[in-house]
């Protein structure tokens, strides 16, 4: 199933995502005993993360059962105001009653290709039978205006084998060299949501869900569930450019 919900602010479109991310959590605790999580860096899910932070998610949540990854990470010190983990962290995971050993973080400060091979140890740890990474109950994207997702960059590889990649790429002002997970673990999650506000990334996201694939130029058309929930959270601005209709598509809110 594939959904593209249109809200008329971020901040209503972040208490919704704090539903959802509510629900998927409570059902994967208690379906499996614990829920796979991989957040995204970016400036849209702060708002979210704050939510979370707070009143009734931060009490009524089974936080000791979640264990979070995430979907890419800066290569820079994990102090560093630029790192997605700090990020994160600083808004939300410190506030809340997480045990530090769930919090599974990309080593930035070891360099991309270092990074990049003790994260993809570190996912094996977790890996779920015929995975060599866990398979996430939720995986939480942003969508670039050049259409990258995590670190997925215009002209990168599109059928990567590898769990993890190191990346170097140039994206506005933020640090070039990155780590991020493949699509072939993004692809795997039972859930994928995409969190994408704002004019500027109006036509990527148009191109994104309904333009001819063209991956390669388009990283976030790899994002494709074999066999989970794709749920497309925008805003008003973000929804310029999107047709009435897509086929495959249930689009509420336009
Ligand atoms: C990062 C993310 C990147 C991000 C998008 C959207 O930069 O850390 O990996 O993929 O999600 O660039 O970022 P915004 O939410 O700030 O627009």
């Amino acid at each position: 199933m594939t959904r593209i919900q249109i809200f008329p602010t971020l901040e209503s479109l972040s208490h919704a995502a704090a539903d959802l991310f509510s629900q998927i959590i409570n059902k994967a605790v208690e379906a499996r005993g614990r829920s796979m999580v991989a957040l995204s860096g970016g400036s849209t899910p702060l708002a979210l993360y704050r939510l979370l932070a707070k009143s009734p998610y931060s009490i009524d949540l089974p936080w000791r059962d979640v264990h979070f990854f995430w979907g890419d990470e800066r290569c820079v010190a994990p102090e560093d105001t630029e790192n997605s983990y700090h990020q994160a962290y600083e808004a939300w995971l410190n506030l809340v009653d997480i045990p530090e050993r769930n919090i599974h973080r990309a080593l930035g400060e070891l360099g991309p290709e270092a990074a990049a091979k003790d994260y993809e140890f570190q996912l094996k740890g977790f890996a779920e039978a015929g995975f060599d990474w866990p398979r996430f109950d939720l995986v939480l994207l942003g969508l670039g205006s050049d259409g990258h997702t995590a670190s997925l960059f215009p002209g990168s590889r599109e059928d990567e084998d590898k769990a993890v990649i190191a990346v170097t790429a140039n994206y506005q002002d933020r640090p070039a060299n990155r780590v991020s997970l493949t699509p072939k673990v993004f692809n795997a999650a039972r859930n994928i949501v995409f969190l994408a506000v704002g004019a500027e990334k109006a036509q990527a996201l148009a191109t994104t869900v309904s333009g001819p694939r063209d991956a390669v130029k388009y990283p976030a058309q790899r994002i494709k569930p074999t066999d989970g929930n794709l749920i497309w959270m925008i805003d008003q601005d973000a929804s310029e450019f999107l047709p009435k209709q897509i086929e495959g598509f249930t689009i509420e809110g336009k």
